[in-house]
């Protein structure tokens, strides 16, 4: 991974990036990478690791070396949307952005929403459990409480699960919980990282309730700590690269108007290339 002042005017192509911090685990350069080779254009797509006080000048300098635009990971999908103009009602009222295209504006949209839905749109709405208050927690949060959930939210910072349930009342049923109980939740959302094997979930998975499905945003080839236990006990579960995947397609079409090869992305980071 190189670091983001190496990028340069010269380089040719089609030219895409993800940044954050940290950046070095995101599937989306192979994900995206394959793509790219499939459609036959020629490019690339990049990780770069960004300091917090860097954010500004990495984007106007990408933008200048001729990036068509950048996705923004973990923690700056909120300082980046505002730095752009904001383009969809998720962006928006989510106030998070995670795909900017550059020309003569900064805009920002975010397709975490409709790539979380993706793989529960044919759900019928319940009670959900959201563990995280962050950026993918806000577009959880708001694509359930619209498509008729009710969300019970908990963070480890209980302020910021209590303004994100404040702010998003308007959108449905929503309240933060002072400890994560779950018993009734028809869906257990966790939207908070899982760096190696360390246990971040501050519920005991044998204690999920049985008919719980498991969602996990954190991805990890092979599946997370969460996700394998969930396999094995038997629950129904749906891998944070399914939402990566359909994320990345529509950033892809938006970027470049072309439709974006889903079978092929879904291979390349692990998964059946066909939806099951
Ligand atoms: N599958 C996908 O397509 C997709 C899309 C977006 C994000 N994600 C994943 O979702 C995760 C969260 O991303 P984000 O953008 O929301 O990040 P973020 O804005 O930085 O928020 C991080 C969240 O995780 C919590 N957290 C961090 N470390 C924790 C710990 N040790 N124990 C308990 N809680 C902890 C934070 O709690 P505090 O408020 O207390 O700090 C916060 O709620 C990341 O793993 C990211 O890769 C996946």
């Amino acid at each position: 991974m190189r670091a983001w002042r190496d990028a340069t005017r010269e380089e040719s192509g089609l030219r895409l990036a993800v940044i954050g911090k940290p950046v070095a685990q995101s599937l989306s350069p192979k994900m995206q990478s394959a793509a790219l080779r499939e459609l036959g254009v020629a490019g690339s797509y990049e990780a770069f690791e960004v300091e917090p006080e860097e954010l500004r000048d990495c984007l106007s300098h990408l933008a200048d070396c001729g990036f068509r635009g950048v996705n923004v990971t973990i923690p700056y999908k909120s300082p980046v949307a505002a730095l752009c103009e904001l383009e969809g009602s998720e962006a928006i009222e989510t106030g998070c952005v995670n795909t900017v295209r550059f020309g003569e504006k900064w805009v920002g949209s975010n397709t975490d929403v409709a790539g979380f839905l993706h793989p529960i749109r044919t759900w019928p709405p319940g009670e959900a459990l959201l563990i995280g208050a962050g950026g993918a927690a806000e577009a959880a949060a708001y694509a359930l409480l619209t498509s008729g959930w009710s969300v019970s939210l908990w963070n480890r910072t209980a302020e910021r699960a209590e303004e994100l349930a404040r702010r998003f009342s308007r959108f449905g049923s929503i309240q933060a919980l002072v400890t994560p109980a779950e018993a009734s939740a028809d869906l257990v959302v966790s939207a908070i990282p899982a760096p190696g094997e360390e246990n971040v979930f501050p519920v005991r998975f044998e204690t999920l309730s049985r008919s719980a499905a498991i969602y996990d945003l954190a991805y990890a080839e092979g599946g997370t700590r969460l996700t394998r236990w969930a396999i094995e006990a038997g629950r129904r579960v749906v891998d944070g690269r399914e939402m990566l995947v359909e994320q990345g397609a529509l950033a892809l079409e938006w970027w470049t108007g072309l439709t974006a090869p889903r079978p092929v992305m879904r291979a390349a980071i692990g998964l059946p290339p066909q939806e099951i």
